[in-house]
């Protein structure tokens, strides 16, 4: 559920109309619900219900800091992969302690910083980080708090591209080896072991592959315990999927999602960590944007949009589908025609989407783009010089732009011309 609906025949985002912010801010920009995002959040928070646990919003998905400060009041606490997501979310007001630091190539540059500006913990990915977070850390004069992700070799079904937890991937220390590379860990003078981490892919659709890893975690907790080791945390990563159409197949709720972890893990006394991006921003953020053209083909008919794969890059990248919707509601029964949706970027590969019925457009008319707020403004670059677009944070009736378009000025005075030239 989302609120984005047609109010009066036009298009809302909560009690506001599209039309409004895109004559305020011009068009495309991304445009976000405080409603859907603090009700998505909720969602998790609630289906974990009765034990222990923190939800780190996985803020890769989208970090701009007004949703970053929504979550955070919200109790939420954030999964960071970079120094600059780190600095982002300690700007946002999250507390150290309600951050984890995940990523397969941590620097230790990102590894003094979290140290010394407060962490909860550190996701470890290999031996090498380990032992170079462990020297940080004895640098310091602190210990650094660690989980592992181990990877499960399941298969979480889901794009190849966003699948992570199969021994071909690069993520995580084969859970074979996890007694031994856990050992290593307690021996080393830097290191406080608290748990375990796994994250096995992105957009799952099914529950199976959770079952198959969870199952594995449990295991790997009792042996590690008679091991001797402390586990107290489990973080069990992201990856939920969410309805991209209408008509698809429902994903799994996040209840039912935390139901299988209760079922599998909750006798374990541990605290469960999860790290949702997708579910929590993705049908909260639209892409609003305006038709150029109208270009008859030879044997087809092109829309052409003022948006562009640089400033939603997933169709392209993933061949990644969202529905497409005229700002304007259609009256009832209007004929539908069939559109390749395309932006202005020089390169074939700039299209939304191929053969899509919509009920027929023209120049000036508004289409926003659904389920574009994970993975979508974060995503985005200037190729061809487009500037990145803005972003729009909406409230009840009220919104505020919450990232400004860069004047052409701004973008260009970023390059320098060195003195010898
Ligand atoms: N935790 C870790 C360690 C991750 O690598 C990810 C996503 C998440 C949590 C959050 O997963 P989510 O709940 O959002 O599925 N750009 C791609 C998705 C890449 C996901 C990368 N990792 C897309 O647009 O589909």
């Amino acid at each position: 559920m989302d609120h984005f609906l047609y109010k009066n025949g036009i298009l809302h985002a909560e009690d506001v109309p599209l039309p409004e912010i895109a004559a305020a801010v011009g068009t495309p920009f991304y445009v976000y619900s405080t409603a859907t995002l603090t009700r998505h959040f909720r969602l998790f928070d609630e289906a974990l219900e009765g034990m222990p646990h923190l939800v780190c919003y996985a803020m890769k998905a989208a970090s701009n800091q007004a949703i970053l400060k929504t979550l955070a009041e919200l109790g939420a606490g954030m999964d960071v992969v970079s120094g600059g997501e780190y600095a982002r979310a300690v700007a946002a007001g999250v507390p150290g302690d309600r951050i984890v630091f995940s990523g397969v190539g941590k620097t230790r540059e990102e590894m003094r910083a979290a140290l010394t500006g407060g962490i909860r913990q550190f996701n470890v990915e290999s031996e090498p980080e380990m032992r170079a977070l462990s020297e940080v850390a004895v640098s310091l004069g602190v210990k650094a708090p660690i989980t592992i992700r181990v990877n499960p070799d399941v298969d979480a079904e889901t794009h190849a591209k966003i699948a992570t937890g199969k021994s071909e991937n690069k993520f995580g220390i084969p859970i074979s080896r996890a007694r031994a590379v856990y050992a290593e860990a307690a021996a080393l003078p830097g290191i406080d072991v608290v748990g375990i981490d796994v994250h096995i892919g992105s957009q799952l659709t099914k529950l199976a592959p959770y079952r198959n890893a969870f199952l594995k975690v449990a295991e790997l907790t009792d042996a590690l315990r008679a091991d001797g080791h402390d586990i107290r945390r489990l973080d069990l990563g992201g990856g939920l999927g969410i309805p991209y159409t209408r008509d698809n197949e429902a994903p799994p709720l996040p209840i039912e999602y935390g139901n299988l972890i209760k079922e599998i893990l909750g006798d374990k006394g541990c605290e469960i960590e999860i790290e949702p991006g997708r579910l929590v921003v993705g049908n909260a953020g639209l892409l609003v944007s305006e038709v150029i053209y109208v270009k008859e083909g030879e044997d087809r008919r092109f829309l052409i949009l003022d948006a562009a794969m640089n400033d939603l890059i997933r169709p392209a990248m993933y061949d990644a589908h969202h529905d497409i919707e005229p700002v304007v509601e259609p009256a009832p029964g209007t004929e539908r025609i069939a559109y390749d949706i395309v932006g202005p970027v020089c390169e074939s590969g700039d299209t939304f989407a191929k053969g899509r019925h919509m009920t027929p457009l023209s120049d000036g008319d508004l289409v926003a783009f659904r389920s574009a707020g994970a993975y979508g403004a974060v995503m985005s670059s200037e190729y061809n010089s487009r500037p990145l677009i803005p972003e729009v944070l909406v409230k009840g009736d009220q919104f505020a732009v919450i990232r400004e378009r860069p004047s052409f000025d701004e973008m260009i005075k970023r390059d320098t011309i060195p003195q010898w030239l």
